[in-house]
């Protein structure tokens, strides 16, 4: 099993905050956003005897307004067709579980979010990356890179839209790209859209949004980044596809019920006023432009724009990432402060990729970002594996 690049870093941080140091985390995509009060209310208002297992699927009631929610964002599916997950972590491991069989393979653009690594070891399955390229902001890698790559075992295509890490947000363009791909392979394409309301750049192409692929998509969702509700833990497996919805529901009783109280949130959530994420994520653009700015104005630093989510990859003039996340930890201060970012080469299943990268959240406010840039700018100046690209 795969150290998590995200974590793995944690008890240097705990070290230097022992020593009195400020860190500054843009490591991990934990908002800072507020989770609605009016949802939170709702949960603290609840009065029941019992609180008991729901059904496996997840509550009928919930799963029906979840039917409205995906009306709003134009996917057209009913309460049958959704199965209410523990995260969109358990609706991603369920759909490796439910699809794929032991020594199978799937195909994921790198970088990639890296517990998809941790869900194909569990699920036995092998993860082969498409990598794309900073220099052209992590755009869908040419058809043919993904055709080079099919083999008799190939059997999904996972598609994370918009993406973590990068930020890309793919096009409707990419989208049916990647459908010409699956229907002449036969292949299941798993989307997660765990950041479908963060979209800076153009608007969002869900897969459920393609036509003519219904067997084929499994859609991976999540109200974690959505409503800045990740400990609620729930999520949602979404598919047209019959015979996967049974499958992944012998899953789901396996494991009994998704939480009780999380889908009680979920479900006030539908009711907050359509408005609500013109806020967050007009706050989230702010932060991304005052980022992306001041890495780009940072000499030897290159950061393409991201265009969704709220991540943002950044070549840094260094000699090796993880060193350099650690010597930002262990090594350096300024003005008792220092940041802590994930080394993008956990992010990249090829190996020696993403050394020179990091992946930066930008879940902190613009003021915190400024103070959190001024400490990243002079670290690199004194970092003693500075490079002169
Ligand atoms: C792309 C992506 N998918 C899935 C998840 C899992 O989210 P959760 O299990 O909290 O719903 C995350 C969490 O960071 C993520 O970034």
């Amino acid at each position: 099993m795969p150290p998590s690049p995200i974590r793995k870093l944690v008890p240097y941080a705990e070290a230097a905050k022992k020593k009195g140091i400020k860190v500054y985390h843009l490591n991990i995509g934990q908002p800072d956003i507020e989770t609605p009060p009016a949802i939170m209310d709702v949960v603290r208002e609840m009065d029941f005897p019992v609180l008991e297992y729901s059904h496996s699927a997840g509550n009928e009631s919930y799963r029906r307004k979840l039917v409205q929610y995906y009306q709003k964002t134009g996917i057209d599916v009913n309460h049958q067709q959704i199965i209410v997950t523990t995260g969109g972590s358990e609706a991603i491991l369920f759909g490796f579980m439910s699809c794929l069989d032991s020594g199978d393979e799937v195909i994921i653009p790198e970088p990639f979010y890296a517990n998809y690594n941790g869900f194909a070891v569990a699920a036995d399955v092998k993860v082969v990356p498409v990598t794309s390229y900073i220099d052209s902001g992590f755009a869908l890698p040419p058809i043919e890179e993904f055709e080079k790559k099919i083999t008799s075992r190939t059997k999904a295509i996972v598609i994370c839209n918009p993406n973590n890490p990068t930020g890309y947000l793919y096009s409707r363009e990419e989208m049916e790209v990647l459908k010409q791909l699956i229907l002449k392979h036969d292949l299941y394409l798993f989307a997660d859209e765990a950041y479908r309301e963060f979209c800076y750049e153009g608007t969002h192409t869900s897969a459920m949004h393609l036509t003519g692929v219904d067997d084929h998509v499994v859609l991976m969702d999540t109200i974690s980044k959505r409503y800045s509700a990740c400990g609620a833990r729930i999520g949602a497996l979404v598919t047209k596809n019959k015979a996967v919805l049974d499958t992944v529901l012998k899953f789901a009783q396996a494991r009994l019920s998704p939480p009780g109280l999380g889908q009680i949130l979920g479900e006030a959530a539908v009711d907050l006023p359509d408005n609500y994420f013109d806020k967050t994520k007009a706050e989230y653009q702010l932060r991304r432009d005052a980022i992306v700015e001041r890495l780009n104005r940072m000499p030897g630093v290159f950061c393409p724009n991201p265009g969704g989510a709220f991540y943002a990859m950044a070549r840094l003039p260094i000699d090796d990432a993880d060193k350099f996340c650690q010597w930002l930890l262990e090594g350096f201060s300024h003005d008792q402060r220092t940041v802590m970012l994930a080394p993008a080469t956990g992010f990249y299943s090829t190996e020696g990729l993403g050394k020179t990268e990091v992946r930066l959240a930008y879940v902190l406010n613009v003021q915190t970002i400024n103070e959190a840039m001024d400490c990243l700018e002079e670290a690199i100046k004194q970092y003693p594996g500075k490079t002169s690209r």
